[in-house]
């Protein structure tokens, strides 16, 4: 029998062109997959007979979410079949009087957010593309954000799973419960797992009562130098700031022209710090952290209004839109450094454009010392892509000598495949290997990702 009649004995394959299943935010980039069959299952049951007929028969599956991934980690790379979660899309029950919810894998990262919202309550994970992202993928991804500086990323505010994993049966890890230390941590080894090995269908959410009030500062400054001391002075100061991101002087030159109020004259570097809080410690810590970015900025803006807010962290989520549609084209990393390294990082990003011929920028976490260090070409360009390839490969060989890691939040996915080995040394390479063995050992799932 062909291999669609097979699957479609067992969920829903889906007709037509799938090319919106193949591709991920790498697309930019040049990675465009190819699959046998693209399947929509509507219960985990559905799954777990998905994978044991893959095991069974030798075919690759590669789980996917919303495809907003920067890292290649959704596309299939050579054929097999690819597995959308975006039917698994129930709350499962929600309880907001116990701050935790129960989601399968497809619901989107907005409306857990908005969900928890309206009960007064937060989920603060904020990675980009919350419309679009599904926890699923933010999940096998342990994707982060603006406010992971203070809340940390995705794996955080998981308490429990649900997978399915080799050779086709379901797991639960975790549950409800906010402590657990009875097993080794199979929770935190599926999560940031990228789908190698196992594949996430629900998982039990930790919430938190929503602070009252949350003002941005926002603080520009003259270049790169002045705009480090800020961050390590916003820091030292003890400041419990939500966030502290950072764009440069040629992220600003893309994005600038749409922030939400007038830059001032000769900025090359901002700074935006989050205070939250109840109104009145929002407000004071708001003062206090102006105050402290006040000193050698160039000006300081602070947007009060839910309004101004709300623009503010929009126009943050476009900026690599931003970076992207000035050439129309570009090719992004996510490093990270210990944040006494920000500065080398970010100045050396230049010199290593300078080098290569190619216009370079970053911006991103710098309370998380997590740069999104860019380099622009036009789009269709090989010769251009090529050198921003040897490029990257200066870029990652920088945040390993700096003590750093070459993926900071995006993950490994297949465009930093092989690069693990350069970072860890070899017996940790060899269990990570091990790992991937015991889980998946006809190395069906998702293969070509993450591999060390
Ligand atoms: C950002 C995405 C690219 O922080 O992670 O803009
Ligand atoms: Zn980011």
């Amino acid at each position: 029998m062909a291999l669609r009649d097979e699957l479609a004995g067992i969920t829903s394959v889906l007709d037509g062109p799938a090319s919106a299943y193949l591709n991920d935010s790498t697309e930019i980039r040049g990675l465009h997959g190819r699959a046998d069959a693209v399947v929509a299952p509507s219960s985990v049951d559905e799954v777990a007979r998905l994978l044991a007929w893959c095991y069974e028969n030798g075919v690759p599956l590669i789980p996917r979410g919303g495809g907003t991934g920067y890292a290649g980690g959704a596309v299939p790379l050579d054929g097999g079949v690819v597995l959308t979660l975006e039917r698994l899309n129930r709350v499962r029950s929600f309880d907001p009087l116990l701050w935790r919810m129960f989601v399968e894998a497809g619901v989107t990262t907005g409306d857990v957010r908005r969900l928890a919202r309206e009960q007064g309550l937060m989920f603060p994970p904020d990675p980009g593309g919350a419309e679009q992202s599904q926890i699923g993928g933010n999940i096998a991804t342990n994707a982060g954000g603006p406010h992971a500086f203070k809340y940390g990323v995705t794996g955080k505010w998981v308490t429990g799973l649900e997978a399915v994993v080799p050779p086709g049966e379901v797991i639960t890890v975790g549950g409800p419960t906010r402590k657990d230390a009875a097993g080794y941590d199979l929770k935190s080894l599926l999560i940031g797992s990228e789908g190698t090995l196992g594949i996430v269908t629900a998982a039990w959410l930790r919430l938190v009562p929503a602070p009252e009030a949350a003002f941005p500062v926002a603080a520009f400054y003259d270049g790169i130098g002045a705009g480090c001391s800020a961050i390590l002075s916003i820091l030292g100061s003890g400041l419990e700031v939500a966030t502290i991101e950072y764009l440069d002087g040629g992220t600003l030159e893309a994005a600038g022209a749409s922030f939400p109020v007038e830059m001032p004259r000769g900025a090359g570097f901002l700074v935006i710090a989050e205070a939250d809080g109840s109104a009145s410690e929002a407000a004071r810590l708001r003062d206090e952290t102006a105050a402290v970015l006040g000193e050698g900025a160039l000006a300081v803006t602070a947007a009060s209004s839910p309004d101004e807010i709300a623009a503010l962290w929009r126009w943050r989520d476009g900026v690599t839109f931003a970076v992207t549609a000035l050439m129309g084209a570009k090719v992004s990393e996510d490093i990270a450094v210990p944040l006494d390294r920000i500065e080398e990082a970010i100045a050396e990003t230049l010199e290593i454009g300078r080098r290569h011929g190619l216009p370079a920028c970053s911006w991103g976490h710098a309370g998380d010392g997590n740069l999104h260090s860019t380099f622009l070409l036009a789009p269709g360009d090989p010769e251009a892509l090529a050198r921003a390839s040897r490029a990257t490969d200066d870029l990652l060989e920088m945040a390993i000598r700096l003590g750093g890691t070459v993926s900071g939040e995006h993950g490994l996915g297949v465009i930093r495949s092989g690069w693990l080995s350069r970072q860890w040394g070899a017996r940790a390479v060899e269990l990570h290997a091990e790992i991937k063995q015991v889980f998946d050992p006809k190395g069906l799932l998702n293969p070509g990702k993450k591999t060390a």
